[in-house]
């Protein structure tokens, strides 16, 4: 397939390998551009406006965003009930440091009048910076070529910089620098749209100024979650003169400029929340990040960003040969996954990352399911991070728990920042208990793909302990001596309040199973642990002998007659949506139709049965996943960004390549082309995710359950060859797969067995192991 066939929705990006440049200035797509174009580290996220600030057109979010800074709200409900969500937890927007524009004898610069020539804006994947030209013709005639460049700095966790140049192209005159920090207001609504932020009106709250020598910080607050925010600047020369109010600082520099003379100004910004550093500390915290910043200049913080992503390709590189677009939704997913996870064990990845208040800025399962494969096989240590946040949340899974009437364990939230349930529509939110065992199969995936047992001893037993206790307070034992879990919702959100949800009970056993070896393992290996752990939770034998036996008699729904898994005991009993006669633009349905009736019929949003059969693959047949497979997709919507990427996985499972291929189709550029049409909103971090599994878990057919990697790989027709490096048991394998052939290289580490299509080879240093497909 030519590249142009395929990439007709996003004709304002242009296509390239290592970066993503819009051509020209359109405000129609200002908004989404916004999204595509953020920078972020984990902890800031940027959003792609302009420096000038909302003076250009379509400017829609001129936002930053810190991960995990949030306001909260009670939830009011006009009908309660016990145990509903009390208070609500949104990401809000923190004062914007960047802005800088500049004006022309005193004319200040307005890209709606005069003329706007040779525009473009490169954010480049390997550099890590934003680059943005533009020639502008004012009024009066006089000319500049403005260029600016911006980075979000990965090694300097607090701090953004800019550097600004204008040079007058036909005249000499007077060319003023504005540089500014703002807290000015803007409000957007949310509307009937569940995915949509909430809230981001309401200012913070204006604590403090303060300003010395070439330094100033403002600090804010929170109305009701009690946070403060130190924004702050540095330029590398001092400012002619500096002026604030309570909501803005402005610096100015005054220079007259010769024609063809480029006057630039850098500015370092750095941010500091209380939620890291203890609010009587922060401003000299920012002090120091900036002084750091100062000191190692623009060029300095782009070499680092240079080499830290030089790392980061050289562990995480996917590439596809053939198809550039491709490629580019490939670097683009993997550089905006970077750029999402918090790492410091506190915050986490927001569904839409830090690039934009959609879902506001709560953190999901996406986490557990679908963006931590990519850390695990990337960056184990960030994946072990994403994990100790669950950890360090432990206490208010507890507190839930006691809410929803259990006398012990613990119930991670369906959507949360720091831990309390913020989720105000139950059916598809509290009910996913799955949530519990989602969090276990990751913390599973992270000790047997990295071999590092310190979280599972430190923090990982606990939760896993902790979370198992709730399945046998769920369900009971039926006449048939089979264990079923009552009324909860499985992943797929068009079906809601189930008993026995398929995939939450698989996953269920398999946590109990889980914490059954772990207490084996402990009380062999590490008998004190096991002890103090007992202790500290009060666990006794007869609870892990409870596991060990609904684990074992686990219901698992099965029409027996037809050879399907039923996602629910009651699922087959609906009638199946009348997918015929569906209007086209009654989709997605969540906006058309009132959940009852999208609950009365068998219909998903995503997949639910299909997951299982990816995540605990090796517990099913061959057969039975082919039929599954067949009879899900038939119903399946995918009106969850969360959806094409595990069809496409399991297409290539059960043997349909073409499938694969259309589905990742649906996944590999889902934001670049707007195929949700709601990016402007924010990135879909799981979608994203879900590109890079797609080829490591769908094409390749790895599985590295257990910490055994088993490829099964095949080459999409439209490809001459893809490419990837996965990170297992401490070593680094390459694995190229072409026409005929696979070519496992091991880049790091010592020997390592793996499986290639049924077969145990053992790939060992220099020498590249070639199999056929
Ligand atoms: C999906 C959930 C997901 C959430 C956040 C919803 O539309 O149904 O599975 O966790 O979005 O991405």
């Amino acid at each position: 397939m030519n590249q142009t066939e395929h990439h007709t929705s996003a004709p304002h990006i242009a296509i390239e390998p290592w970066a993503i440049s819009e051509p020209e200035f359109n405000p129609s797509q200002a908004a989404l551009h916004e999204t595509l174009f953020t920078l972020g580290n984990g902890q800031i996220g940027v959003r792609g406006a302009h420096d000038e600030g909302d003076i250009w057109a379509g400017t829609a979010q001129n936002d930053v965003f810190m991960n995990g800074f949030y306001e909260s709200e009670p939830i009011v409900y006009p009908e309660s009930a016990y145990g509903f969500a009390k208070a609500n937890q949104f990401i809000v927007r923190v004062p914007n440091a960047t802005g800088i524009t500049f004006k022309i004898d005193g004319v200040a610069f307005n890209p709606n009048v005069g003329e706007l020539t040779e525009y473009s804006r490169r954010m480049d994947f390997q550099t890590g910076v934003l680059t943005r030209e533009y020639v502008w013709t004012a009024e009066s005639g006089q000319q500049v070529r403005v260029r600016s460049e911006r980075l979000v700095s990965f090694s300097h966790m607090a701090v953004v910089a800019v550097r600004y140049a204008v040079t007058p192209l036909n005249f000499t005159g007077e060319i003023t620098l504005i540089s500014s920090i703002s807290n000015l207001p803007r409000a957007v609504k949310a509307g009937d749209d569940p995915r949509v932020g909430a809230s981001l009106g309401g200012l913070l709250n204006y604590v403090a100024f303060k300003s010395s020598d070439n330094f100033s910080a403002f600090t804010h607050r929170t109305h009701h979650s009690d946070l403060e925010v130190v924004s702050s600047a540095m330029h590398a020369t001092a400012p002619a003169s500096t002026s604030h109010d309570e909501q803005q600082a402005r610096f100015v520099f005054d220079h007259i400029a010769e024609v063809g003379q480029t006057i630039s100004i850098v500015k370092f910004a750095a941010y500091i929340s209380s939620q890291s550093v203890s609010k009587d500390l922060m401003v000299d915290a920012a002090h120091s990040a900036l002084s750091a910043a100062h000191a190692i200049g623009f060029d300095g913080l782009v070499a680092e960003q240079t080499t830290y992503l030089a790392d980061f390709w050289r562990n995480a590189n996917v590439e596809i040969g053939g198809d550039v677009s491709l490629q580019q939704g490939m670097h683009f997913s993997q550089f905006h996954l970077l750029q999402s996870a918090g790492r410091d064990g506190k915050t986490n990845i927001a569904a839409k990352g830090v690039t934009g208040a959609g879902y506001d800025g709560h953190y999901f399962w996406d986490t557990e399911i679908y963006v931590l494969p990519f850390f695990l096989h990337t960056r184990p240590e960030i994946a072990r991070k994403l994990l100790e946040y669950r950890a360090s949340t432990l206490d208010a899974a507890r507190t839930r728990a006691r809410e929803m009437a259990h006398d012990k364990g613990a119930l991670y939230p369906w959507r949360t920042i720091t831990g309390p349930e913020c989720s105000s529509y139950f059916p598809a939110g509290t009910a996913q208990y799955h949530i519990n065992a989602d969090i276990a199969y990751a913390i599973r995936q992270y000790t047997d793909v990295t071999g590092d047992t310190s979280f599972l001893l430190e923090q990982g037993a606990e939760v896993v302990f902790e979370t198992a206790r709730i399945w046998p307070a769920l369900g009971q034992f039926d006449a048939n001596g089979q264990f079923g879990i009552y009324t909860v919702t499985g992943p797929d959100e068009y079906t809601a309040l189930v008993n026995n949800n398929l995939f939450t009970n698989a996953m269920a056993r398999h946590h109990m199973q889980f914490a059954v070896n772990i207490v084996a393992w402990l009380s062999k290996d590490h008998p004190a642990t096991l002890e103090s752990l007992r202790e500290k939770i009060g666990l006794t034998s007869e609870e892990i002998a409870v596991w060990q036996d609904a684990a074992a008699h686990m219901k698992l729904p099965y029409d027996a007659e037809r050879g399907l898994h039923a996602q629910d005991d009651a699922f087959f009993d609906k009638p199946v949506w009348d997918f015929a006669n569906a209007p086209k633009d009654k989709y997605p349905l969540l906006l058309h139709y009132h959940p009852l009736v999208i609950y009365r019929h068998q219909v998903c949003k995503q997949p639910d049965v299909v997951l299982a059969l990816l995540l605990l693959g090796h517990e099913f047949n061959n057969e039975d996943k082919k039929r599954d497979y067949d009879y899900y997709e038939a119903i399946t919507t995918h009106d969850s960004s969360l959806s094409s990427c595990i069809f496409s996985i399991m297409a290539a499972d059960v043997g349909y390549t073409e499938k694969a291929y259309d589905y990742f189709m649906q996944t590999a550029r889902l934001d670049l082309d707007n195929l949700h049409h709601n990016t402007q909103h924010g990135v879909h971090a799981a979608a994203l995710a879900g590109s890079w599994m797609s080829v490591v878990y769908g094409f390749a057919g790895m599985r590295s359950f257990g910490g055994h990697a088993k490829f099964s790989p095949f080459l999409p027709a439209q490809w001459t060859h893809y490419q990837f490096v996965i990170r297992i048991k401490k070593r680094l394998l390459q694995v190229r797969v072409e026409a005929e052939r696979a070519v496992y290289t091991l880049l790091e580490g010592d020997a390592l067995k793996i499986t290639h299509k049924g077969m145990e080879i053992e790939v060992v240093a220099e020498q590249d192991c070639v199999m056929t497909l």
